[in-house]
């Protein structure tokens, strides 16, 4: 069975493009692949954290993936820190990539140059990221865009690492989201919807009662003209309100259009069909935080799974590069 790998920072309120863009695909793609979904907790080390909220957070993230429908008795949902291999690999990656190869990574150049503190953690951060993947011996990694120069970095490594010391990592594939699955923030149509605090108003979370749904999508920004018409290009705010539509009800975003004259409806239309969307998920991750014993009996659960899978790899690997394993094991 091909097993896939994802990882998700546990960094604050999730959103609708995470929801349709990613989680949803998790969902099904847990019954046809052996999946493991890991909240990487220490990668989101790589910026400042407030401890408090970093703990709420990773409780928050596995609620949200089982309120969405992970089923824990057919995928793997973890946290990156309750498995020690994790960091144990990415040593071994750190000493496998070069310096060159991660001074090169754009989202390295963006973030470092705009923030005061740069960590060293947030320079070596693909290397822990090839060491998530690569542990688990990973075919497939379902990724947004925006992570397309870290998997290709993850296969390099892994190539590497293969070549020098004989094979030991499986190379993966990216699986990376079709633009399809983008959805735009509601007042910047030409930008992704994203976890950031720079547009709340644009930005509908997973959390959101429906008439502050209702209140986003009236307030959308839509184009100039009256007509409705699927074409990102000159019309991105409407377009991106029948995508959103379409990937909710399954239908043609081009087709849907014909249905609408007036953008008020089609606002509507599109606020009803996410809130009646989002409901059920709302109802059980609300019950999920109540009981946060059962998150953590699912996490712990899931971290024993992954100790196992990833002790052989890890194994292999460090007997690979001559590191002397202890009398007796
Ligand atoms: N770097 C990814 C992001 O920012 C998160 C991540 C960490 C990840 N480890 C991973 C994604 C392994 C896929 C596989 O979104």
């Amino acid at each position: 069975m091909t097993r896939v790998f994802s990882g998700i920072k546990p960094s604050g309120d999730l959103h609708l493009g995470n929801y349709l863009g990613a989680i949803r695909h998790f969902v099904v793609d847990q019954h046809v692949h052996d999946s493991l979904f890991c909240i990487v907790d220490l990668h989101a080390l790589t910026v400042p954290q407030d401890p408090a909220r970093l703990r709420e957070h990773t409780v928050d993230l596995a609620a949200t993936y089982l309120a969405a429908g992970l089923d824990p008795s057919v995928c793997t949902l973890f946290v990156q820190s309750h498995v020690p291999a994790h960091a144990e690999l990415s040593w071994l990656m750190e000493c496998t990539v070069g310096f060159g190869e991660l001074r090169r990574m754009t989202q390295f150049k963006d973030k470092a140059d705009a923030a005061d503190f740069t960590s060293a953690g947030f320079f070596t951060y693909p290397a822990l990221m090839a060491a998530d993947i690569l542990l688990y011996r990973t075919d497939r990694v379902p990724v947004g865009d925006d992570q397309r120069q870290h998997l290709e970095l993850t296969r390099d490594v892994a190539t590497r690492f293969n070549g020098r010391y004989g094979d030991t990592f499986v190379v993966p594939e990216a699986a990376v989201a079709g633009v399809a699955a983008r959805v735009m923030d509601l007042q910047h149509p030409t930008v992704k919807m994203s976890k950031s605090a720079v547009s709340p108003q644009g930005t509908v979370l997973l959390t959101d009662p429906p008439e502050v749904i209702a209140r986003k999508f009236k307030r959308a920004v839509t184009d100039t003209g009256t007509e409705v018409r699927f074409d990102p290009a000159t019309k991105p705010g409407v377009s991106n309100l029948l995508s959103i539509l379409a990937a909710i009800t399954g239908k043609d975003p081009r087709e849907l259009a014909d249905g609408y004259t007036q953008y008020g409806p089609l606002k509507a239309d599109t606020a009803d069909a996410v809130a009646t969307a989002l409901a059920p998920f709302q109802a059980r991750h609300a019950e999920l935080t109540a009981d946060p014993a059962q998150v953590g009996a699912v996490l712990e659960a899931g971290a024993a799974r992954a100790r196992e899978l990833a002790a052989g790899t890890l194994a292999r690997a460090k007997a690979a590069v001559g590191l002397l394993a202890p009398e007796g094991s």
